[in-house]
């Protein structure tokens, strides 16, 4: 086990009606005058909106609005909120809704504290060194930037989505309300319980040795996404199973998961050039590339694809020929991923064979770069990923 260290701030609040905290919460933190961060209006269609603007207001805040924040979220806007943040004298960012909404309001609230440009930030030329107070109400369980020290940002000119990561970007608060959830489409339910897989999976796969409890903490909420997500598609109203994805989900990316260990993280990094340039939802590129990107690496240690099948597929081992309990525990993941509506491969989704080579060049900063920990991915194995995908 790596030696490490463990610091998570995030108040998660959670449970039924938290929603309507959100101004005590705020006042608690500090906060006279917030900024309303939120996206295309699915909270004004489910009245989460006229609840947390009631909630403000008995809390004797008062607030700015700053909605429109589009899925994969845009560099323009974070620019505009950071000058109407200053404008305005703001001093909390509250963010009602997914990671899209969340990641933005991270981006203004570092960007308020930059005299530069904030994207200087996304493409490693600043670090973060402090924010506006961030906050979040969730109305998605899937990306658990609710309890994480990142944001990733598209910039839309060029098509470059970016990840930074520092620790004053981790939220003040985080309200978690299952129930704001029922709302969900099916292909948000899909996408958003893709990425909750997706944050374990690039955790489990690891070369440290030695890390035992970690292993079947991450097996164990493997498992309970692999049980709970398909349930939500016909019974989306059950509050007992939101309550299972959301809590897995804020725990599969608050870094408890990581303790000890290095995770991969090259799914996300491939993924990430699908999002920037073809703007599919985060959780539906995962979808497709990490099948692939496992039947790529697996031969780089078959004994933990092994103890994967075995432990969340329950995949009967075959002792004499271990590549075959791997390949029956991809399958299977593929097939929990078909079941819930998802796209497995490229071609499912319009994209094809002549973008390869793009996609894998900008992966890797025109082939100067690797991706991953597990196994260090150049331009070629990247372009042979995507042809797996294919
Ligand atoms: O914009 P509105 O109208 O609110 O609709 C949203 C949006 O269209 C809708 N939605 C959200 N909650 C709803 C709802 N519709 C009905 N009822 C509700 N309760 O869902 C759509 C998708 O929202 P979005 O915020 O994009 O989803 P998600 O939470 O999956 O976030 C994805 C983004 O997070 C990033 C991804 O790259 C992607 O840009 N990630 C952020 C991470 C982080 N900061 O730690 C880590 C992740 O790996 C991920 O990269
Ligand atoms: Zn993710």
């Amino acid at each position: 086990m790596n030696n490490f260290e463990f610091r998570n701030p995030v108040q998660i609040v959670f449970g039924k009606k938290t929603e309507e905290r959100a101004g005590e919460l705020a006042a608690q933190y500090g906060a006279k005058k917030v900024l309303l961060h939120y996206g295309g209006g699915s909270i004004k269609k489910s009245g989460l909106y006229d609840r947390i603007v009631k909630s403000l207001e008995s809390s004797g805040i008062v607030w700015a609005e700053l909605p429109g924040v589009k899925p994969n979220p845009r560099l323009s806007l974070v620019r505009e909120g950071v000058t109407l943040c200053r404008e305005e004298n703001i001093d909390l960012i509250l963010a009602v809704g997914g990671g899209s909404v969340i990641d933005s309001a991270k981006a203004i609230g570092i960007g308020v504290k930059y005299d530069g440009d904030v994207w200087d930030f996304y493409t490693g030329k600043a670090e973060p060194q402090e924010s506006l107070p961030t906050a979040v109400v969730l109305t998605i369980p899937a990306a658990g930037s609710e309890s994480s020290q990142g944001s990733v940002i598209t910039n839309e000119d060029g098509g470059l989505k970016r990840p930074v990561n520092a620790a004053c970007m981790f939220p003040a608060f985080s309200i978690c309300n299952p129930e704001l959830a029922f709302t969900l489409p099916v292909h948000q339910i899909a996408a958003g319980t893709a990425d909750i897989f997706a944050h374990m999976h690039e955790r489990y796969f690891t070369n440290i040795k030695h890390v035992d409890l970690t292993d079947r903490l991450i097996e164990a909420g493997m498992r309970n996404i692999i049980h709970h997500a398909p349930r939500l598609l016909d019974a989306s109203e059950d509050y007992d199973t939101w309550a299972e994805v959301m809590w897995t989900g804020t725990v599969a990316h608050n870094n408890i998961l990581d303790t000890g260990r290095l995770g991969d993280w090259a799914s996300h990094d491939i993924e990430h050039e699908l999002s920037g340039m073809f703007d599919i939802a985060h959780g539906a590129g995962l979808a497709i590339i990490i099948p692939a990107w496992m039947k790529f690496v697996y031969k780089h240690d078959v004994e933990r694809f092994a103890q994967f099948a075995e432990r969340v597929f329950f995949v009967e081992r075959d002792y004499a020929d271990p590549e075959k309990t791997v390949l029956e525990g991809i399958y299977r993941l593929e097939q929990h991923f078909k079941r819930m509506g998802m796209a497995v491969r490229l071609s499912e989704v319009g994209i094809t064979a002549d973008s390869f080579e793009e996609m894998a060049d900008r992966a890797t900063s025109g082939d100067t770069a690797t991706l991953g920990n597990f196994v260090k991915l150049d331009k070629e194995s990247i372009i042979r990923i995507l042809k797996l995908a294919e």
